[in-house]
Parts: C-alpha cells; sequence; structure tokens
C-alpha cells in the first residue's frame, strides 16, 4: 500500500464499501463515485447535523428544487456566459487540460482569473506539452462546465444541469416569501447534486462532476445588514488570511469585519457557524481566505473561503459569498416580474441581498475521514475511525457471547427494539467476541452490546465504547437512554451535550 493518506483512506472506503467507483463493472468514469451503504449512514448523519445547524435552528425554509432547467435560468444567473475552465488540447492525442492546472503543477503558484492570452504565453514560455503523449498543445480555449441536454421531442429546448443548488432557492423565493409571512430576513436551503462537465477530475472526492452541495442562501435588505445572533459570536476567533496577506492571522470576527476581510456581520456569522461545525466534524487544520477580485465569482461581491489542509494540500471546501442582489436582479430582468419585495422595517420596496454559505458535501466527507483515520498501534491492532459519535454509521452493534440461546433470542430483542426506535444497529453471532469488536471498531461503530449469560439473571448487558475499549453493565430498558445521550448531537451545545469523556459507569 502507498504511504500516502489517501491512497489508504481510499483502499479501505472501497474496502468497507465506504465509497464505489461509479460503473465500476464497465471500468468507471471518473468523477463519479457511489456511496455505499456505511458512505451513506455517515452521510446522511452528517447532512442532518447542516440542516439543523444552517437551517432548523433559525427557522429558515429547507426546498428541494428541479436538477434541471431551461436555458434561460443560467443565462440570467450569469452560468451561460462565465462558467467555463481554460483548456488546452493536445495536437497529436486530443486529449483536453486544464492549462491552469497545468500550469499549477509544473510551475506553481494560482492562475485564477488570469486571461486566455496570458495562459497561453505562459505554456509556450514554459515549454508545457501534453502529459500524456508529449504532444504539443493547442492554444487556451473556454470549455463550459455545464452539462447540456434537451427536454421533450425537441432538440431547440436546451436545458443544463444545475451547476449549483442556489438557483432553486432565488427561483422559488417570491412564492415562499408571500407563503411564510412576507418578512426579511428568510433563509432558504437545500442539500442536492449539482454537475459540472469537469475537464480533469481528479483527487477521488475532491473534484467531481456529479456532487452533493448543502447550500443556504440568506436574504435580506442592503440597509439591514446585520443578524443578531452576530453578538454572540463577534469575540470568537478565526484563523483568516486577508486577500492581500498571505499570513493567517487569529482574529476575531469582529476584527475581521473592520479589517475588510469579511462584508458585513451577516457574512461574519455564518464564518462562525462554519467554523463551529468544522470543529464539530473533528477537521482541525483549516483557514479562512478572503478571496481576490479576479478568484471571486462572477455573482460576488466578497468572498471568504473556508480551505482544509488535507493529504492533496490545501482544497477549497465551503465558499461563503456575499451574492449582493445579483441573482434576483437577473431573474427580474430576464423573467419580466419584479422580485423586490416590501419590508415593513423600512417602509419601502427593496431587493433583497444574500449571503451564501455554500458546502462540498464530498470534500467535507474526505476531510472527516482524513481527520478521523487512526492507523495501528499497539492498543488497537487495527485501522478505525475516530468520526464524531453522531456521525458514526452504526449506533451500535449487538452481539450474543456465543451463538447459543437464549442469548441469540435475547440479542435480536434488543436489535429490533433498537431498530424499531430509528436508530442504526448491525449484528453478529458469529466469530470471537474480540474479532466482532474489531470489525466494529474499523468502520466506526459507537457502542457494541454483548449479551452474555448474566444478561438472563439481572436483565444487563455490557455496553463497550469505541474509542478506548471501555465497558460498562447496563439495564437493557436503559440502553436506548444512553446509546442516543452520546450519539445524538445537540447542535446548541456543538458537539453534544455529553463528551464522550463522560461515558457513565452504569450499576
Ligand atoms: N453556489 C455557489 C457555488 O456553487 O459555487
Amino acid at each position: 500500500m502507498s504511504d500516502k493518506l489517501y491512497d489508504k483512506i481510499l483502499e479501505i472506503a472501497l474496502k468497507r464499501s465506504i465509497l464505489i467507483p461509479s460503473a465500476e463493472l464497465y471500468n468507471a468514469v471518473s468523477g463519479f463515485y457511489d456511496y455505499g451503504p456505511i458512505g451513506v449512514l455517515i452521510k446522511k448523519k452528517i447532512e442532518t447535523v447542516w440542516k439543523r445547524m444552517f437551517i432548523k435552528m433559525h427557522g429558515f425554509h429547507e426546498i428541494e428544487s428541479a436538477t434541471i432547467y431551461p436555458e434561460i435560468v443560467f443565462r440570467a444567473s450569469g452560468h451561460a456566459e462565465h462558467f467555463a475552465d481554460p483548456i488546452v488540447t493536445c495536437k497529436k492525442c486530443g486529449m483536453k487540460w486544464r492549462a491552469d492546472k497545468l500550469l499549477e503543477e509544473r510551475v506553481g503558484g494560482s492562475y485564477d482569473g488570469v486571461s486566455e492570452d496570458q495562459l497561453t504565453r505562459m505554456i509556450k514560455d514554459n515549454n508545457i506539452k501534453c502529459p500524456k503523449c508529449n504532444g504539443e498543445l493547442t492554444d487556451v480555449a473556454r470549455f463550459a462546465l455545464m452539462f447540456k441536454t434537451t427536454y421533450g421531442g425537441e432538440s431547440k429546448n436546451i436545458a443544463y444541469l444545475r451547476p449549483e443548488t442556489a438557483q432553486g432557492m432565488f427561483l422559488d423565493f417570491q412564492r415562499i416569501f408571500a407563503t411564510y409571512g412576507s418578512r426579511l430576513p428568510m433563509g432558504l436551503g437545500q442539500v442536492g447534486k449539482s454537475y459540472r462537465n469537469e475537464i480533469s477530475p481528479r483527487r477521488i472526492l475532491i473534484r467531481l462532476r456529479e456532487f452533493t452541495q448543502m447550500e443556504l442562501e440568506y436574504f435580506f435588505n442592503p440597509e439591514i445588514d446585520d443578524i443578531k445572533e452576530f453578538e454572540d459570536v463577534k469575540d470568537v476567533v478565526i484563523p483568516i488570511m486577508g486577500k492581500d496577506n498571505q499570513n493567517i492571522e487569529n482574529i476575531t470576527v469582529l476584527q475581521a469585519i473592520e479589517k475588510g476581510y469579511i462584508t458585513n456581520k451577516i457574512h461574519g456569522y455564518f464564518v462562525v457557524l462554519t467554523k463551529q461545525f468544522y470543529d464539530m466534524m473533528g477537521v482541525k487544520e483549516y483557514r479562512f481566505r478572503q478571496l481576490n477580485d479576479s478568484e471571486k465569482a462572477h455573482y460576488a461581491v466578497g468572498a471568504v473561503d473556508l480551505e482544509v489542509n488535507t493529504s492533496f494540500g490545501w482544497i477549497e471546501a465551503v465558499s461563503l459569498a456575499h451574492r449582493g442582489d445579483y441573482d434576483l436582479s437577473s431573474h427580474s430582468n430576464l423573467s419580466k416580474k419584479n422580485l423586490s419585495v416590501f419590508d415593513d422595517k423600512v417602509g419601502k420596496k427593496v431587493m433583497p441581498n444574500v449571503i451564501e454559505p455554500s458546502f462540498g458535501f464530498d470534500r467535507l466527507f474526505w476531510c472527516v475521514l482524513e481527520s478521523s483515520y487512526r492507523p495501528v498501534t499497539d492498543e488497537k491492532k487495527w485501522e478505525w475511525f475516530d468520526l464524531p459519535m453522531f456521525i458514526s454509521p452504526y449506533h451500535a452493534a449487538v452481539y450474543p457471547l456465543v451463538k447459543k440461546e437464549p442469548l441469540v433470542n435475547t440479542a435480536n430483542d434488543i436489535l429490533r427494539s433498537l431498530r424499531g426506535k430509528g436508530l442504526d444497529v448491525i449484528h453478529r453471532a458469529t466469530g470471537s467476541i474480540g474479532r466482532r469488536y474489531a470489525r466494529a471498531d474499523e468502520i466506526g461503530v459507537a457502542y457494541c452490546i454483548t449479551v452474555d449469560f448474566d444478561t438472563q439473571k439481572d436483565n444487563t448487558v455490557t455496553l463497550r465504547f469505541r474509542n478506548d475499549g471501555r465497558q460498562v453493565r447496563v439495564p437493557i430498558n436503559r440502553l436506548y437512554e444512553i446509546i442516543t445521550l452520546f450519539t445524538d448531537n445537540d447542535v446548541r451545545t456543538l458537539g453534544g451535550s455529553k463528551k464522550v469523556e463522560e461515558f457513565p459507569v452504569v450499576k
């Protein structure tokens, strides 16, 4: 096995059906990954925490919009015009390559926002050839990133798969605003698939062609660019780089606003929420970075990314953009329907502005796997994932100590009871108990419940905690309560009201 962490994680993820290359029977097309059973269990739990933290706790609204829209939507959003990558094509073998990425790899530095002419000159000056066949490369051209399709029988009905979930929130804004009290501010969010026809999808989950986004659009009156929750977080210290500063400063979010790195208090509030969310997921090495004008998306007034240091280097994991009124104004213009709204706080119509925290789910998932991976040690002779308890794929595994009655029957009763209450539970009756514990650890199962010979006497079982193998005896009728105390996350306490160190000694 390679000593690179990403190779190790991928091997484990494939071996344990966390991830599966899509259509692998047919050699799999790169840029597409399926989540296997364990991957899905973790994914759904992470999505639940995100929704709770970014949508439900604030009384915002969740939607699920279409993933295909007619072309006009993307003319309005600017994606039809702006959403393209600079590419070169090999004159010999025909392969296409991202010009900016070739330069990054061969020369170093960042080439965001550099013009096609400049990129062409740099490729020539540095004598860069096709990485596959060493052939001559063409001049740099733009390659549209959206997947194109048509709807119905008419080839003129052009549509695109959405490159971001955000447009659904802008398109549905007017109707939902009217339904929900016609008051600003209002938050609309969704978790769903987006699609980008990347020229060179790479690095496993980091650059995919089909991926999950978790996005919130917070609509507010630009004359009232404050949020009451900011007061509670204004002194939270964040690691951040200003656009003209290559050093990380550890400053409060209020200072970051005063220095102009973050556009306003709403933006600052969501930066802190993002930090807290990543902390809860156990990801340690991250920084915020203010984007410069050439890096910002076409719709952004100001933008800050959350970047995580992974075994692939620093990667962008969250984008926090102030989108101004770009989207609502553009949709007003093209649809000829005025999307401005009356705000009774100022007694006039305003075009809402938007702050958008946009999470790439798959990148987060990768960061969580990397941060929670634990290698073999003297104490634990198997690799395992120290996942935060509330995103462990299974809450528990139930084992009869030996495959004999009445132990098996009791274990099955416990299994059915916990599953009936909505917990994810596995079971296994065969193999040594030590080996079964090891298998459970490997996939991050939070607790193992063992039914033994004493169970029949006093209705208790042993409950074993994943991280350090501690065991306590617990009455069967308290299992659900104790397991959920430690695996059900309360976002108000940022990681659960109970810490695993407080694992109880139950008599
Ligand atoms: N909604 C922001 C993005 O997808 O880039």
